[in-house]
């Protein structure tokens, strides 16, 4: 067990995990929180508590970084590019963020003797081994080649004209590096691959509080309160498991609360419960919405073309599962949010938070 009044530097702390991870820790333990972003909307309302700390500070200046982490017990990394239309358009700057600005950090913590929790991203599986079959093969429906393990499973991307995997390859490396610290010279570390986490507070709806595209639900979200058509991207066939934010947090708190157990290990957070087509997806939420809005919805549901939608360079996923048994087994955690109340908890928040434009 970590010490109760231990301080956890989370970086990226103003984003989408790190803000809802950052409450969590104060309200349900005693830690402290050094949060450090360059934007602290997601967290203005936990700024007042005694027990948190913000540091407006870019990862570039790493002497401050490194300072950071020498007054630091617990250091989470959660600082990242991670929206996929940035992999093909802004290819450079994804690398610098996930790649370059990250390896200080690994550096800092090994040199210094601190414990690292480190986020990843599920986009390191790449391609399921299952796409990889012939069309009509029956073993694109063998759950051996879409579920996928921490530990066994191989990374598969696209070749390197497809800059959608940037993000991954750059992911991997680092991991790559983190590992070989903790083998080399003793790193304590732990790796987090999240596997589609959703929820209030993801992202931004383009032209309110934010510009381009962000990821899958608040587009469909913009579509259906302005009315506008859902688009799925190549016929929105690709699958994703999508976790509920507050599943997520759960697990990564038993993470922090239990170094023995994951010291050393990858773990996959991710509900295998939730899987669903993009197409699915798109009729779910359609359907919440009237519901919640008791108007009939106007928004269709159209087909578009990655290179129309994402631009050159877009490749995609086709399926992804998540294997949580290490979980499960070492930390004794598992998600229990289905796929129908996470998107009425989502959709209810988005219009708290937003209003129905078009009532
Ligand atoms: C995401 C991102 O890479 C990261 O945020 C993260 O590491 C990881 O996966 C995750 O969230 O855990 P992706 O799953 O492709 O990638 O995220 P979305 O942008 O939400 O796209 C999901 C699927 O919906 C893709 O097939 C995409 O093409 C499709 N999509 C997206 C549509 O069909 N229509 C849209 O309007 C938006």
């Amino acid at each position: 067990m970590p010490d109760v009044e231990d301080t956890v530097l989370v970086l990226g702390c103003g984003g989408f995990i790190g803000s809802h991870l950052a409450e969590h820790l104060l309200a349900e333990s005693e830690h402290n929180v050094v949060g450090v972003d360059r934007v602290n909307a997601k967290i203005a309302h936990l700024l007042h508590s005694p027990r948190m700390e913000y540091i407006e500070l870019d990862l570039a200046d790493t002497n401050a970084v490194a300072a950071l982490i020498e007054q630091a017990d617990i250091v989470i990394h959660l600082a990242a590019l991670c929206n996929p239309a940035l992999y093909n358009t802004r290819p450079l700057e994804v690398m610098d963020v996930n790649f370059n600005k990250a390896l200080p950090v690994v550096r800092a913590c090994a040199e210094r003797g601190k414990r690292l929790i480190h986020f990843s991203t599920c986009e390191v599986y790449g391609k399921s081994p299952a796409g990889l079959a012939p069309e009509g093969s029956g073993l694109r429906n063998d759950p051996e080649f879409f579920i996928l393990s921490e530990d066994t499973s191989p990374l598969i991307f696209g070749p390197v004209g497809k800059q959608r995997w940037s993000y991954a390859c750059a992911k991997q490396l680092l991991e790559r590096v983190i590992y070989a610290e903790g083998a080399t010279n003793g790193l304590e570390y732990t790796i987090v691959r999240p596997f589609n986490v959703v929820g209030p507070k993801m992202d931004f709806i383009p032209g309110v509080d934010g510009e381009g595209i962000p990821r899958v639900i608040p587009c469909f979200m913009r579509a259906l309160l302005y009315r506008e058509p859902l688009e799925l991207v190549d016929g929105g066939r690709n699958r994703r498991t999508f976790i509920y934010i507050d599943d997520a947090i759960e697990g990564i708190m038993k993470i922090i609360e239990r170094p023995g157990q994951s010291a050393g290990q990858i773990f996959n957070i991710g509900n295998p419960d939730n899987e669903t087509t993009i197409t699915d997806l798109a009729s779910l939420m359609k359907q919440i919405f009237a519901q919640k809005t008791g108007a009939a919805v106007e928004s269709d549901i159209v087909n578009t073309a990655s290179r129309n939608f994402y631009g050159e360079g877009y490749d995609d996923c086709d399926r992804r599962v998540p294997d949580i048994t290490k979980a499960r087994e070492l930390l004794g955690w598992y998600p229990t949010t289905p796929l129908d109340e996470l998107l009425n908890r989502t959709v209810d928040w988005y219009l708290r938070e937003y209003g129905d434009v078009r009532r």
